[in-house]
């Protein structure tokens, strides 16, 4: 039987019916799912049973599982055993919820910035697949921006300024806005900034798209505060009202964004309530990162 689509929002955003993700796909159920990501950009899948392995299975139908950069986790100190999962709990290996000053919570705070995954990798993120263990009483959305609709809403100076650009990304640079700077030489060595354009042509739908995230920190060419001024400016367009579905977890919820062409960020929650989403996300086969020049 195909999958049921119901979108969830005007513009982008649906949810999917009828699919078990912890079971293996057929090639037409597949295949529809490819083609409501490349439609949609954000697919809502209620009410799934996963355990870690069956939600890299479940990726792997769509692409090949990024490895996590595992920032602040030596092997010892994962709290999840597959490289491929990205941790996006509050829960630290103990099972208690983390202190407020938790140095692996402060740096998932920066999640709470518009961003897309891993813009600031080579290869960089291209779908993302979260899925939720623990959701708490209230707050801790998650929010989508569709970044194709806001592309084609931007008036013609602006599509013409922006064609061509490319932005600086650095996960140090998200970080930094928040004042985070707990990077080791280690670290820093690790993740080098890389080159985006800035304007792009989504593979799946043949939609332009901007491609935007608060790790971009200026642009190439442009003196620095005029081109993170025109990123910021950017950010807060794509962003507005109309572009954006909000997701209220529930558990079980698995959600499927395309990092090409969204952007997305989660929401505060009780800081003490536990929040355990696990995300596996794949590479962008394309890779158009280029090395920033040191
Ligand atoms: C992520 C992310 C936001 C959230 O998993 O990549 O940004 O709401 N999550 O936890
Ligand atoms: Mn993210």
């Amino acid at each position: 039987m195909q999958p049921e689509i119901i979108p969830l929002h005007p513009l982008f955003a649906a949810e999917v019916r009828g699919v078990d993700a912890g079971a293996p796909l057929t090639e037409p159920v597949a295949a529809s799912l490819r083609e409501a990501i490349d439609r949609y950009a954000v697919l809502v899948l209620r009410g799934q049973k996963l355990d870690d392995e069956h939600q890299i299975a479940f990726t792997r139908y769509f692409g090949e599982p990024e490895i996590n950069i595992g920032i602040y986790r030596p092997a010892s100190q994962r709290r999840l055993a597959r490289p491929e999962m990205a941790d996006v709990s509050n829960v630290t290996p103990q099972d208690t919820v983390q202190a407020r000053d938790d140095k692996r919570r402060m740096f998932n705070l920066g999640n709470m910035l518009w961003h897309t995954d891993s813009s600031f990798r080579k290869p960089s993120g291209c779908l993302s697949f979260l899925y939720a263990h623990a959701v708490p009483s209230r707050g801790g959305e998650t929010e989508f921006a569709d970044l194709r609709a806001a592309y084609e809403a931007l008036d013609d100076e602006t599509k013409a300024t922006i064609e061509g650009l490319r932005a600086e990304h650095s996960i140090l640079h998200s970080r930094a806005t928040l004042g985070f700077t707990e990077f080791s030489e280690g670290e820093r060595a690790a993740l080098p900034p890389v080159l985006q354009p800035l304007v792009r042509r989504h593979p799946g739908s043949g939609r332009k798209s901007l491609y935007l995230a608060s790790h971009a920190s200026h642009i190439v060419g442009w003196p620095v505060p005029e081109g993170r001024l025109l990123l910021r400016d950017l950010i807060e367009f794509a962003t507005r009202r109309e572009f954006v579905y909000v997701h209220r977890w529930r558990v079980g919820d698995l959600v499927i964004w395309d990092n090409r062409c969204t952007l997305h960020r989660g929401r505060p929650y009780p800081p003490e309530e536990r929040r355990d989403l696990r995300r596996v996300t794949t590479i962008d086969p394309e890779n158009l990162a280029q090395p920033a020049a040191a």
